[in-house]
């Protein structure tokens, strides 16, 4: 239980869903976790992270012999943080470090004292059940969970982008992509997009920066490379669901180590 909830206390990521000029979305994500906890001092490392790195696998699930969804994971971890059902959509849950509810909301979850479902079970069952984004959309949005979250959601069609920006009960907000207005691509970190990050860990900046250096172009894979070679990470997923491609890289952070 401690190991599980351990991962959705720990993590920070960034993670961005873009269009290209045809009409097809791509999916990035960075993440890291186990950072803060044990400074190495004879390693420069961090040394629950580094203990953490070979848990990191990649997860087909089946039925009926036929792939119904693909994540990046980690070995005993039971939520989804990352993953695709192919043909459909893509889908990355980030960390909202909120007092409105936060980690006091898991505290009381143990002790019985809350309702709601685990963030990281709800993308699980989306991943499983869902068959559109609409439905997916909605389940992310309206579901009752237990801490806040923000979930990032990208569809096999043009236009279907979006942040979903949750509190425990409610919908905060919901940013959809807008290639007309010019809006094609969006990222998430770790804060709610229309407030400022904390100027400690911008790490938005530098992600849009990255992205409208590149400029909109046809296979953003290679748009996304520079974006997800900009951080020191933990480890890389890069999702295409109109391409069916799933590709994640783990990711060593040479001292000093910091994730941004
Ligand atoms: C520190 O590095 C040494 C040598 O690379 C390695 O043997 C040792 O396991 C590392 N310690 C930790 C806690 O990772
Ligand atoms: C799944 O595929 C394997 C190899 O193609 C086959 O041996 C097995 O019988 C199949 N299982 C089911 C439940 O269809
Ligand atoms: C998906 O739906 C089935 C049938 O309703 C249910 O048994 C299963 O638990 C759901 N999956 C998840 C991960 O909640
Ligand atoms: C998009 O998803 C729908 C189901 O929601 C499916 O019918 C359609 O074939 C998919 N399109 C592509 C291009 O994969
Ligand atoms: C990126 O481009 C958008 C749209 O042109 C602009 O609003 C934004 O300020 C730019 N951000 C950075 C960090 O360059």
């Amino acid at each position: 239980l401690l190991y599980n909830i351990f991962y959705e206390i720990f993590t920070v990521c960034t993670s961005v869903v873009a269009e290209d000029p045809s009409g097809k979305l791509y999916h990035a994500r960075n993440l890291d976790f186990g950072l803060l906890l044990g400074w190495d001092v004879k390693n420069n490392t961090w040394a629950v992270a580094e203990l953490l790195r070979p848990l990191v696998v990649n997860v087909n699930f089946v039925r009926n012999n036929k792939t119904v969804f693909m994540s990046t994971s980690f070995a005993g971890y039971v939520g989804m943080l990352t993953g695709m059902k192919p043909g459909i959509f893509t889908l990355t849950m980030n960390e909202r470090y909120s007092l409105d509810g936060g980690y006091i909301g898991v505290l009381e979850w143990i002790l019985g004292k809350r309702d709601g479902m685990w963030m990281s079970f709800l993308t699980r069952n989306v991943l499983e059940n869902a068959t559109s984004y609409e439905e997916s959309k909605n389940l992310l949005s309206k579901t009752k969970i237990l801490a806040p979250a923000y979930f990032i959601l990208g569809g096999n069609k043009s236009g279907d982008a979006c942040v979903i920006t949750r509190s425990r009960n409610s919908c905060l907000n919901i940013w959809d992509l807008d290639t007309n207005q010019g809006q094609w691509y969006l990222v998430e970190t770790n804060y709610d997009h229309w407030k400022a990050p904390l100027p400690i860990d911008d790490r938005r900046t530098p992600a849009m920066k990255c992205m409208n250096a590149s400029g909109q172009k046809v296979n953003c894979f290679m748009t996304l490379l520079p974006f997800v070679s900009l951080q020191l990470t933990t480890y890389t997923a890069l999702m295409s669901v109109s391409d069916g491609k799933f590709e994640s890289y783990l990711r060593t952070c040479p001292d000093p180590c910091m994730p941004w």
